[in-house]
This record gives structure tokens, C-alpha cells and sequence, in this order.
């Protein structure tokens, strides 16, 4: 291989990496999402490509044309990603769950497209959970596989990451306070505090979503580097 000469912790590692925002159908040309434009999940599968990772991208759709070098895996729903997450997981080393996962999800998709009725100003949709991807990756989880989160607070960011942390059983959780400008869903630049679970908080600047991916995916390197 003469194209890539120098190594990396993270050269020939499988990576997943997943980004967007699933959508959940409520008749056939209605959907639930949510702002996720997938920037900072692409940016961060190009970023473990050029490191020599062998990158897969499980990508809800998104406006944005596939990262060099990446492999794609196209999804619409939460249970479409959770079924390609936890199949991808098993030869997996490192699963980034970048995307923006609905929680919510109705409790059926209607057949046909449903009708406004004259005589009611009110519609209901009911909804019921969808599963934590995660924390069913968690029980899966073998000595040696990484697992990255993210999360999006408007409030209590550390306190509510932290929780995130520990339940989802992760090595490195990337928090953003979305209710700040120019931090989170859909912009160019993003402002993250990186948790990992034996070491102080790491906060960024604001930056360019590339410039981040390379702060986390520096992270990452590190800690495979140290668990080698
Ligand atoms: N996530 C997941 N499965 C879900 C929901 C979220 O795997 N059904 C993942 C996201 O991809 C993200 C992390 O869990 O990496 C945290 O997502 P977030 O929405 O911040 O947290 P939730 O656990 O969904 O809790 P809440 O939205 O209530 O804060
Ligand atoms: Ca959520």
C-alpha cells in the first residue's frame, strides 16, 4: 500500500459511524424527524478514513454527498439503523452514533394519506418509543470494542451527558448544548465537551465541524492507542 504510508492507532480499524436523523412515517407523505443535518457525523467518518480506518457509514438521509473513501449504508427509520447498527457491531472495533435518533415513533403509519375531517379542529398522533440503540449495543459489547455517543442538552449539559455516560455504557460521550448559536444540529461549526469516563471533561472552541471531528477523532486515537 503505497497510497497511505503512515500509520495510524487507528489504521485498519472497522469503524462505524452513524449520522442523520432517522424519519418515522406517518402516512405515506408525512414523516417525523428532526434538524440533524449529519455534518458532524460525515465530517468524523472522513476524518477516521484518512487515518486509515475502514469506515462504515449508516447515514438517515441527509443532504450530503458520501466522505471519500467510506463505505455507505442508506436508512429511513430508527429501526432500519438499530437492525444495520447492531448487525455492523459484531466485526465492529470503534461505533460512533453520530445520528439523531427519534424517540418517538407513531404507533402505526397510516395506509393512505389521512384526510382532515369538517367537523374536528384537533388531531391526535399517537406515539410509542422507539429502542435505544445504545444501550442495546452495550449488551453486546465485548472487551476491546469502543463505543462514542453523543448528546444534545439544552440544559444541565454535564450533569444530563454525564448520565448518558454511564447508562449507555460508553468510552467517550460528546456533549453539545444545543440551545446555544452556532452549536449543534444543522450549522457549520459546533462547540463540544468531550467525557470519557477516568478523565477530566474536555471542552473545544467553537469550530468548524471538521475542525471538531478532528479534536474527537484524536480522542478516539488516543484511547485505542492506550488499550492497544
Ligand atoms: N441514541 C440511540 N438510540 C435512541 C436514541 C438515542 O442510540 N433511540 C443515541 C444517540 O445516537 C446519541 C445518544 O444515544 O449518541 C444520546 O442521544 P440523546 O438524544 O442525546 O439522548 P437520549 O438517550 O435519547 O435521551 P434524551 O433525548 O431524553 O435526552
Ligand atoms: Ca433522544
Amino acid at each position: 500500500e503505497t497510497l497511505n504510508p503512515q500509520t495510524t492507532p487507528l489504521t485498519g480499524k472497522n469503524v462505524i459511524v452513524t449520522a442523520g436523523g432517522t424519519r418515522e412515517r406517518i402516512d405515506p407523505v408525512r414523516f417525523i424527524t428532526n434538524d440533524s443535518s449529519g455534518k458532524m457525523g460525515y465530517a468524523i467518518a472522513e476524518e477516521m478514513a484518512q487515518r486509515g480506518a475502514d469506515v462504515t457509514l449508516i447515514s438517515a438521509p441527509t443532504k450530503l454527498a458520501p466522505p471519500a473513501g467510506v463505505a455507505m449504508v442508506d436508512v429511513l427509520t430508527t429501526e432500519d439503523l438499530a437492525d444495520a447498527v447492531t448487525s455492523a457491531f459484531k466485526q465492529a472495533d470503534i461505533l460512533v452514533m453520530a445520528a439523531a435518533v427519534a424517540d418517538f415513533k407513531p404507533i402505526s403509519s397510516a395506509d393512505q394519506k389521512i384526510k382532515k375531517s369538517a367537523d374536528n379542529d384537533e388531531m391526535t398522533i399517537k406515539l410509542t418509543k422507539t429502542a435505544d440503540i445504545l444501550k442495546r449495543v452495550a449488551q453486546m459489547k465485548r472487551p476491546g470494542q469502543l463505543t462514542v455517543g453523543f448528546a444534545a442538552e439544552t440544559q444541565n449539559l454535564l450533569d444530563n451527558a454525564q448520565k448518558k455516560l454511564i447508562s449507555k455504557q460508553l468510552d467517550l460521550l460528546i456533549a453539545n448544548d444545543v440551545s446555544k448559536p452556532g452549536v449543534g444540529f444543522n450549522g457549520d461549526t459546533n462547540q463540544v465537551t468531550i467525557l470519557q469516563p477516568d478523565q477530566a471533561p474536555i471542552k473545544t472552541t467553537l469550530a468548524d465541524k471538521h475542525v471538531i471531528a478532528k479534536q474527537v477523532v484524536d480522542q478516539i486515537s488516543q484511547r485505542v492507542q492506550k488499550e492497544g
